[in-house]
């Protein structure tokens, strides 16, 4: 058993390229805009279908144009849509993206339709969980449906993997639930209530996580690449050397994540698994858009 399981929402991004993120208050002229798939779980499951992954999306979409945009990218890229609920009465979700000439974003979110994903719903996708080997979400979910699904997926016996983006508050009791922990340097501190500024804070930040109860955490560093951490080891990887200029680092975590949890799937060693994930993200970033820039398995030969 191969599959991916996939919790998350998908939204519509709306993206403005500039100069710069505008500051409070101000206002530019930009340079480019463009409506394009995003949703962090939706990238992710984007990102490990185009791997060649066998994935199943669980989410919440309303029926409207977004909601096609979504299910006509499912289909070219072979993501399962079987747990995808279509809500009649509610609105596909949409999210304003900001970036600026060397790719940095800042991102609002608004979940829509997967906003009113309930526990119920994991239960009425149970099977898509059962027949999963990994299970992957974020934090873009309401908090009690993420914290379910990887309660339930733990009873599966899958392997969970949770991407804390955006950053929000766990209860201490369910880190033990996470398998994979992958924060990136931001959200790590946000967890830790600390700053991360040297190379001892970031093994320091893991060992404070993995003592939570969390079995692996990887910290992502951009450009900086990843820290692993388990009770047996520990490492540091490179980000990938790229040819190809920096565009838009718009779901590069997504893309990092998607490609972690095929890594998983195809039972990898973690190393592999890592060095596999970081290209991909890499990848990413030399493309315009969040789901867009997701590289498919044949694409990776010529980077
Ligand atoms: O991780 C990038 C994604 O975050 C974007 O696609 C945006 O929709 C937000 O969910």
């Amino acid at each position: 058993m191969k599959s991916i399981s996939i919790l998350g929402v998908f939204v519509a991004d709306l993206c403005f390229v500039g100069d710069k993120i505008p500051s409070k208050g101000q206002t530019i002229l930009g340079k480019k805009h463009i409506v394009g798939p995003g949703g962090k779980g939706s990238n992710q499951a984007i990102a490990a279908a185009r791997l060649n992954g066998e994935v199943s999306f669980i989410t919440k979409v309303g029926n409207d144009s977004h909601s096609e945009m979504a299910f006509n990218l499912y289909k070219e890229s072979g993501v399962n849509t079987n747990s995808i609920i279509q809500d009649e009465k509610l609105f596909t979700g949409v999210a304003g993206i900001m970036i600026d000439k060397d790719g940095n974003n800042a991102i609002n979110v608004v979940s829509g339709a997967a906003e009113h994903l309930v526990a119920e719903d994991i239960d009425n996708k149970i099977e898509t969980i059962k027949n999963s080997k990994i299970f992957l979400t974020q934090m873009e979910t309401p908090d009690e449906v993420t914290i379910y699904g990887l309660k339930k997926a733990n009873e599966q016996k899958c392997i969970t993997i949770l991407n804390p983006a955006p950053a929000r508050s766990i209860d201490e009791d369910n880190f033990k639930l996470i398998d994979y922990f992958t924060p990136n340097e931001t959200e790590a501190e946000f967890y830790l209530n600390k700053k991360i500024e040297t190379t001892e804070d970031i093994r320091h930040a893991a060992n404070e996580l993995l003592k939570k109860g969390i079995k692996n955490v990887i910290i992502t560093l951009g450009e900086k690449g990843i820290f692993f951490a388990n009770r047996k080891e520990n490492f540091f990887l490179d980000a990938y050397k790229l040819k190809k200029p920096v565009i838009d680092t718009t779901g590069a975590g997504d893309a990092f994540n998607g490609a972690f949890a095929v890594g998983l799937a195809n039972d990898l060693e973690i190393k592999e698994a890592l060095t596999f994930a970081n290209k991909v993200a890499g990848i990413s970033t030399t493309k315009l858009g969040a789901a867009a820039s997701m590289p498919f398995a044949k694409e990776l030969v010529n980077y």
